[in-house]
């Protein structure tokens, strides 16, 4: 079967797909309301979430299909040691496909390894979560009316945050694409991503300490959270956590069209005058996101 695991995992073409039939269920919806009539969605979290698994769950009742699985992993037998390979065969007897948000690097995939269902990986860690780019893709698309030909700062915690690294990945496929990079020191983005992905590929890219200094330049300003969850001492983490506070005062140097997205949740790094901006656009991307997984979980079910 087939798996999303990460964002490669899709051809720029099959995304277009995805996205064209994220569109057409947007406009739609009441055509697409059954086709997922008699299949189970399991979603397996190791890990909180309340967009990600909400959203697949709504995503999957709005197709007519039903949801079955764990947001507390220790209500399963995952608390008495039971292995990744082994849960998956197991609710691949049950259900038809599934979504899993794990702490570890690269489970997903192990679970792929083992399953006979569609694996979707709702983020692994520090790693990668291919689901929120997705989002972020269809988000861009509808309000800028392309992905390509765009300037983008990611500002904030660029080594931890999954969203950043799967979106780069995604974004660096599309022509004429620069990426400004706003991050203190400690929190760069991973030297893995530069290497195999921003240099390899020739794209244009730099990286800087102060938000201050190129918000003029950015057609979507992708704002994120200081991970606490991955950080290995406190210390740290209250050190860097208020590296980047969004406020009006920044808002007034950016472009008139610039669009702020953040993947959520926040916990300081907008402040909440912001919301009212319409180049506010992350809740508007929260609401996509139902939509593109609708379109994902059919085209993997096979229904669309
Ligand atoms: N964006 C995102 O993954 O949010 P949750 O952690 O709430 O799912």
């Amino acid at each position: 079967g087939r798996h999303l695991i990460e964002p490669m995992d899709f051809s720029i073409d099959e995304l277009e797909e995805i996205f064209n039939l994220a569109d057409e269920i947007i406009a739609n919806p009441e055509n697409f309301k059954d086709i997922c009539n008699g299949k189970l969605l399991a979603t397996l979290f190791y890990e909180p979430s309340t967009r990600t698994r909400f959203s697949f769950e709504a995503a999957m009742y709005r197709l007519g299909g039903k949801v079955i699985g764990f947001s507390e992993p220790n209500s399963s037998s995952v608390a008495k040691g039971e292995s990744i390979a082994d849960t998956i065969r197991t609710i691949g007897c049950y259900a038809d496909i599934a979504v899993m948000r794990h702490p570890k690097e690269g489970a997903p995939k192990v679970a792929s390894f083992y399953s006979n269902i569609p694996v979707i990986n709702a983020g692994d860690g520090g790693h990668q979560h291919p689901t929120q780019t997705l989002t972020d893709l269809l988000t861009i698309r509808a309000i800028k009316g392309k992905l390509s030909n765009l300037t983008i700062g990611f500002c904030g915690d660029l080594k931890f945050g999954r969203t950043v690294h799967s979106l780069i990945k995604a974004m660096s496929r599309y022509e004429n694409i620069k990426f400004i990079l706003v991050s203190p020191e400690e929190l760069k983005v991973p030297e893995y991503i530069k290497k195999e992905v921003l240099e390899k590929n020739n794209i244009e890219f730099e990286e800087i300490e102060k938000l201050e200094d190129s918000i003029q330049k950015l057609d979507i300003l992708y704002m994120t959270r200081v991970q606490k969850e991955r950080f290995f001492n406190e210390e740290d983490y209250i050190r860097l956590k208020d590296s980047y506070i969004l406020d009006k005062e920044k808002m007034n140097n950016a472009k008139k069209d610039m669009i702020v997205l953040h993947p959520l949740p926040r916990v300081n790094e907008i402040s909440y005058e912001v919301d009212e901006d319409p180049r506010a656009c992350y809740f508007k991307q929260a609401q996509y996101g139902m939509y593109v997984r609708m379109a994902l979980i059919a085209k993997l079910l096979g229904v669309c």
